[in-house]
């Protein structure tokens, strides 16, 4: 009998993903979007789970704006850890298995080396703060939850959705005449949506609970990483190299928050392929999007 699995958050760059997974591997999935379910609302979330015998419950809900979170750090924290812990006990009550998505934010940059979960954490800001609290919700309240931090996620859901993502950011700017300046002195592990669901899939259905990371392969600067969607691309826009001084933002970030996916391939799961050949797939992906 196919497993059952339940996704909220479905209709954010994961979500989208995890649910084409899951139904490609014949899990039975109820997938609800913020419209359906609103993770805050703690009956809405258990009157779902009591109506749905699900053996494994996937957040991808989040309130991902790191900078208006300086703003409004109780909406973040409402979605972020609050709404979490809802979920946790929603997922004890009927006995499934809670998988919950973090963030490589929840460090705060001094490492010189791809960040492993034991590596102490230290929020930067409210945004990370809020999902740090998440992350203690989620492994408070269940045994055997499943958490997976991640960095710059970017997948062809971000084609439609309002928060888009880093690739389609580069794209529109390169439509403008002015040259795009990007921060080199920042360093993080862009992952693609569609490999870090299947990645957790692995790890779901090898049964497998705990803290793991899940980037996207080598470190690399935003810079670095604007230069191979430009070639991916075959764009040439203007692209010149700026720092965290001279593009100042709302919120801090960590300089290098890179992670290490040791544990994950240690777990038998397989290693990510290098970002010039995902952007190919997120180009050929991107562009069957369009057509559709
Ligand atoms: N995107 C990144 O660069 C990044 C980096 C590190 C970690 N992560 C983590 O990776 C996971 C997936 O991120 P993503 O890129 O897929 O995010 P995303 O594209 O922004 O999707 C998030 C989804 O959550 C929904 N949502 C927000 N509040 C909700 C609520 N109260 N109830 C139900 N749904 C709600 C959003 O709906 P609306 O559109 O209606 O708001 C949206 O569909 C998240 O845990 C995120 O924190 C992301």
């Amino acid at each position: 009998m196919s497993r059952r699995a339940v996704v909220f958050g479905a209709a954010g760059q994961l979500g989208i993903e995890l649910v084409r997974e899951l139904q490609q591997r014949r899990f039975t999935v109820v997938s609800w979007d913020r419209s359906k379910v609103d993770i805050t609302d703690p009956a809405a979330v258990e009157n779902a789970l009591a109506n749905y015998d699900a053996e494994i419950v996937f957040n991808a809900a989040a309130y991902n704006q790191v900078d208006v979170a300086e703003k409004e750090p109780q909406a973040a924290f409402q979605v972020n850890a609050l709404a979490v812990r809802n979920l946790a006990l929603a997922c004890r009550q009927v006995d499934a298995q809670l998988v919950h998505f973090s963030t490589d934010y929840v460090f705060d940059g001094a490492a010189r080396h791809p960040y492993v979960e034991e590596d102490p954490t230290h929020p930067l800001g409210a945004y990370a703060v809020s999902k740090l609290a998440g992350e203690l919700y989620a492994q408070a309240y269940l045994d055997r939850a499943l958490v997976v931090r991640t960095s710059g996620v970017f997948g062809p859901g971000g084609l439609t959705t309002a928060r888009g993502n880093f690739v389609e950011l580069m794209l529109r700017l390169a439509g403008s005449p002015n040259p795009i300046r990007v921060v080199e002195d920042h360093v993080a592990s862009p992952t693609f949506a569609p490999l870090l669901a299947s990645r957790t899939i692995d790890l779901v259905e090898r049964d497998i609970s705990g803290l793991f990371h899940i980037g996207g392969g080598a470190p690399i600067s935003w810079f670095q990483f604007a230069r191979l969607i430009f070639e991916a691309a075959g764009l040439k826009p203007t692209l010149l190299a700026t720092n965290e001084r001279e593009y100042r933002t709302p919120a801090r970030r960590p300089k290098y928050s890179a992670l290490s996916n040791a544990k994950m391939e240690r777990s038998g799961i397989a290693p990510l392929p290098p970002l010039r050949d995902v952007l190919t797939t997120y180009f050929e992906a991107r562009a069957a999007a369009v057509q559709r």
